[in-house]
């Protein structure tokens, strides 16, 4: 890694970044407290609650973190589409006794608004999610002195990243938990996601910026694999759900480790972008014919979730998670930073010779 990026933060470790209020500033303070780098989510967040988490942040630790954005959708959704999935939610609105959101409550996340509070209030890193940057935005990042990361799904994407100025590319297996990041939504590559080791290999071929890699690492001898693949660092997300610092609903935890769910499936059920989670009643019946249409169904299933977890019915709700869920420790986030690290240097010693069991 770009030895001033590597600097930040001792370990090789990154929190993911998990909107929908997982990655709140105490875990991520947690993190970059036990040597990691920790990440806010400014997913779904305006502006404003963007900057006064960052605030917040910055009382809890004086060590380097890092905001995540969503880049704005340059497709728009059939808007005949998203009717037809309206009337077909239509029973679980009277279910949970809740309206359906409204489909057109914005498509950009308020990118620009973000973009100026921290152009004007310089945080240590920046990643973005969904798709690259302009130059222009990236270099004006620059100029303030932040790093900027850019997740990429597939090589091709890496490119894309390391032709846009970033200095590192988040290469995210289709493992992963939660919206995968490709930078564009083609339901025609469904199902045509490419494996976190493969991928990070594949990458390392590609691009010659640094690789952060993401998808199912639970252990610290997953860390050292990709590592030993040719990644600088590795980003967790599902591991740092199940934390005491995590903001995530306590249901959502729970599942994790639940027998009764037994797997994962991306699916565009809850958003209308491809994303993984826990397979529930809710995915189960909707995941299936779905539409391709985000955020319309993001906003549009957003009441309906909101009802769901406040009923206490982990059957309506995103269980966002990794395929590697069933290993999540319920630890304090940064005790599991410190098991992370002793596990990694035990598999490292064990690569260099020290013997493989
Ligand atoms: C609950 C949840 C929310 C997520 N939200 C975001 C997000 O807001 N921004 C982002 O870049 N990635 C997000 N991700 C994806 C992570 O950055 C990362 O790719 C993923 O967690 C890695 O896989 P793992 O969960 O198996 O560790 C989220 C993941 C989860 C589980």
């Amino acid at each position: 890694m770009s030895s001033a990026l590597t600097d930040l933060f001792p370990l090789p470790i990154v929190q993911a970044p998990m909107a929908g209020g997982v990655s709140v500033p105490q875990l991520a303070a947690a993190v970059c407290e036990a040597g990691g780098l920790g990440f806010l989510a400014a997913g779904y967040k305006t502006a404003d609650g963007m900057y006064q988490e960052i605030k917040q942040l910055r009382s809890l630790t004086g060590r380097p973190f890092g905001v995540n954005v969503f880049m704005p959708q340059p497709e728009y959704a059939d808007p005949a589409a998203v009717d037809v999935y309206a009337h077909q939610l239509a029973g679980e609105a009277t279910w949970y006794e809740a309206e359906l959101g409204d489909p057109e409550s914005g498509r950009d996340d308020g990118y620009e608004a973000k973009l100026v509070v921290l152009r004007d209030n310089p945080v240590p890193v920046v990643s973005f999610h969904f798709g690259a940057p302009s130059r222009e935005v990236v270099d004006a990042l620059h100029r303030v002195g932040t790093f900027v990361l850019v997740t990429a799904t597939t090589p091709d994407e890496a490119r894309a990243v390391e032709r846009a100025g970033a200095d590192a590319v988040i290469a995210q297996g289709i493992e992963a938990g939660g919206h995968q990041g490709t930078h564009r939504d083609v339901p025609e590559t469904d199902g045509s996601g490419i494996g976190l080791l493969s991928l990070v290999a594949q990458i390392r071929e590609a691009v010659n910026i640094p690789i952060i890699a993401a998808g199912g690492i639970m252990r610290g001898g997953q860390i050292a694999a990709v590592l030993a693949a040719g990644a600088s660092a590795a980003q967790l997300g599902t591991a740092f759900l199940a934390t005491h610092e995590s903001g995530a609903n306590a249901l959502h935890k729970q599942a994790l480790t639940n027998p009764l769910f037994v797997r994962t499936e991306l699916t565009r059920a809850f958003s209308g972008r491809p994303a993984r989670g826990l397979v529930n009643r809710f995915l189960r019946e909707h995941g299936p014919y779905a539409p391709a249409a985000y955020p319309e169904i993001h906003h549009l299933t957003s009441p309906l979730r909101k009802a769901a977890a406040q009923a206490g019915d982990a059957q309506g709700m995103a269980l966002w998670a990794g395929q590697g869920h069933r290993m999540a420790r319920e630890l304090p986030a940064g005790q599991l930073v410190e098991v992370l690290a002793g596990e990694l240097a035990a598999a490292r010693t064990a690569l260099s010779g020290g013997g493989v069991r």
